[in-house]
């Protein structure tokens, strides 16, 4: 889909770099041309990752362990990858979840996922958007939130609240950093499986699959697409987009959000006993 240098000359940062969704993207920014920092809290996983894709794609990597909950740790870690070399964006994809009924949350849970949800992506943004500044330099930031950012979800309060806040600070910051030349999206996924998600927010097998396959398109998403659309984002292909979430779910939310959606269970019976009737003669 893209020309092969798409993103030379580029440095990503990918929050959450080292399994699943982050993982692909990073694979799929250094096969455009990128090099990639990646972040997580285990350095093992990260060690492991960063020499997978060096191999698969020639490209460079490097990592970074940190738990983006401590600011004092993002403070220091932004300064050792700056020391390496600007960034030119920032991907505040890690997170934190798991299915649970609200009443059942003690603080102490809900501030787990909201740390790393709305304070990690914070406290990323903040680190890079001050340094971009100080520097005079363009920056880009691209945050994956969700559809209930802005539809809310029972049985996720904290991650609804927290992705609500990251919409929240892409759009604020998208008008306060335009005229400094940094640009902040967000992309909102619907259903792409990984084993971290899955494990933690869908606890049976019937009920992945229901959730797969509940949108118009009736399957789950590639991490291909989502990594494709990630990669836009951050070229300068789509220099003039800024404030903007993109979903990318299927169709998912819109069916469940129209009043009248639900007539596609009607048969064709139905339909042809809706139409009106011809008078005779
Ligand atoms: N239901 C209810 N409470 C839960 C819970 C669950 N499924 N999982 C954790 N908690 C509570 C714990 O009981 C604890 O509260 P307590 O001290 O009052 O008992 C609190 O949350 C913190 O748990 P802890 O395990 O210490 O948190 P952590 O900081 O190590 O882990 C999580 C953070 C909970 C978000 C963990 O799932 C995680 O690290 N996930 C990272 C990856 C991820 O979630 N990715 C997103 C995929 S969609």
């Amino acid at each position: 889909m893209f020309v092969s240098g798409l993103l030379k000359d580029k440095r990503i940062l990918i929050t959450g770099g080292g399994t699943g969704l982050g993982k692909n993207m990073a694979r799929r920014f250094m096969e455009l041309g990128a090099g990639v920092v990646i972040c997580g809290r285990r350095e093992e996983v990260l060690k492991e990752t960063a020499g997978e894709l060096a191999g698969e794609t020639g490209g460079g990597i490097s990592w970074k362990p940190l738990d983006i909950r401590d600011p004092e740790a993002v403070e220091r870690t932004l300064a050792e990858v700056w020391d390496d070399g600007p960034l030119d964006a920032l991907v505040n994809n890690a997170a934190g979840n798991f299915l649970s009924r609200t009443e059942d949350l003690s603080h102490r849970a809900l501030d787990a996922v909201v740390n790393i949800v709305l304070h990690g992506s914070a406290y990323m943004t903040l680190e890079c958007g001050k340094r971009w500044i100080a520097e005079r330099r363009p920056g880009n930031v691209l945050s994956i939130v969700t559809t209930y950012a802005w539809t809310g979800s029972g049985y996720v309060v904290p991650s609804a609240m927290g992705k609500a806040g990251v919409l929240a600070m892409t759009r604020s910051l998208a008008v306060e950093w335009g005229p400094k030349n940094i640009r902040l999206n967000a992309i909102a996924p619907g259903a792409f499986p990984t084993e971290g998600a899955w494990s933690r927010l869908l606890p049976r097998e019937d009920l992945a699959e229901a959730f797969e396959t509940r949108n118009p398109l009736g399957r789950a998403g590639d991490p291909d697409e989502l990594a494709n659309l990630a990669a836009y984002l951050l070229s300068d292909q789509s220099g003039f987009i800024t404030g903007e979430v993109v979903t990318i779910d299927g169709g998912a939310w819109l069916s469940g959000a129209g009043q009248f959606n639900f007539a596609s269970m009607l048969s064709d019976e139905d339909w042809q006993n809706l139409r009106p009737k011809k008078k005779d003669g």
